[in-house]
């Protein structure tokens, strides 16, 4: 007497995330298990409970507890491993990882950011190359997932967009290369559903195109109807603004502004890879600034420009 196979049971760390969020409503659509694990009981679903196609359910998990994270993974067969950047991502995904191994999961696709070429350095990927390191000595199967940055970004950074018509940054002319996350999410969900074992550790993942922020203020004017400038700051007066007047901590500052020296001193390629790995074409960044149009249109009026803006 033939059985029907049990589904695949895929854990998903991060899953009210950009990109988690995207990964869960995708993998919702296979015939499969989901386990979400959230951080507070109170945060909302990425997607709802549901019985089919997906089972899905979640789990609240202390994500500094190693034996919660362990029971929270046991019977599950596959982990989409991903946190937020912030300065204990080493010690929680690391934990994680172990936490995953002891638990029985076989299978791991980290989150990872590219590798970053000297002379530019990025703290933020120093930490994943750390995490690489103990997935690729914990003997389990694994791929680490090296996008370049998400074209979902930009929804971050509407704010100087819509109330003073300006991007703010310190890349200067540097191209930037952008992918949506929707197509990270299919090739991760592709990964975590294979019968078969990654076939290798890691793959960089890159968008279609690089766009100078010189060209994203053009794209962005051609889609809202509104004037959208570049003012390009040094790296010393970013920082500052993003410090004093964004009241981003300063870890993260520091972070976006090594992204953008990355872009200056090392050219970031648009490649192939979704194409090859989805065998279709990625997603466009003006296909991504058309379907979210609304959150680049401006304020009703400008807010005056502060002098700090247009210095630089
Ligand atoms: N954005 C990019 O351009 C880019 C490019 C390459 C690589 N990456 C990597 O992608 C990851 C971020 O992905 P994302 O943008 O989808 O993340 P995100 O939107 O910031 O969401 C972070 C997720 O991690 C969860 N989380 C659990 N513990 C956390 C902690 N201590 N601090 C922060 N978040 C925590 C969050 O839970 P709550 O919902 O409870 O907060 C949320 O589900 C980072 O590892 C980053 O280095 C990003």
């Amino acid at each position: 007497m033939s059985s029907t196979p049990r589904p695949r049971l895929i854990a998903v760390l991060g899953c009210t995330g950009t990109l988690g969020t995207e990964l869960m409503r995708q993998l919702a659509q296979h015939h499969c298990i989901l386990r979400g694990l959230l951080r507070q009981s109170q945060r909302s679903y990425p997607v709802p409970y549901q019985d089919r196609p997906a089972r899905v359910g979640y789990v609240v998990v202390d994500h500094s507890s190693e034996e919660q994270l362990r029971r929270a993974f046991v019977g599950a067969d596959a982990l989409f491993l991903l946190i937020g950047s912030n300065p204990n991502q080493v010690q929680i995904e690391t934990q994680a990882i172990r936490a995953a191994r002891l638990a029985g999961v076989r299978r791991i696709v980290k989150l990872s950011a590219p590798i970053i070429a000297p002379p530019a350095s990025v703290e933020v990927a120093t930490w994943h190359r750390a995490i690489e390191a103990e997935l690729a000595a914990s003997g389990l199967e694994y791929c680490c997932l090296r996008p370049y940055a998400f074209m979902q970004n930009w929804l971050r950074s509407t704010y100087t967009i819509t109330h003073f018509g300006r991007i703010i940054g310190s890349a200067g002319s540097a191209p930037k290369n952008y992918i949506d996350c929707r197509d990270i999410a299919e090739i991760a969900a592709k990964l975590l559903l294979s019968d078969q074992a990654p076939a290798s550790p890691a793959l960089s993942i890159t968008g279609p195109e690089s766009i100078s922020y010189g060209e994203m203020a053009e794209r962005i004017a051609r889609v809202t109807g509104a004037p959208v400038r570049y003012n390009n700051l040094s790296a010393a007066e970013h920082y500052r603004m993003l410090v004093t007047q964004a009241k981003v901590p300063q870890w993260l500052a520091r972070h976006i502004v090594e992204l953008d020296e990355l872009a200056v001193h090392v050219p970031e390629p648009a490649t192939n890879t979704v194409a090859e790995l989805l065998n279709r074409h990625p997603r466009t960044m003006d296909e991504f600034l058309h379907e979210h149009r609304a959150a680049f249109m401006p304020t009703r009026i400008f807010a005056p420009v502060r002098r700090f803006f247009v210095q630089g």
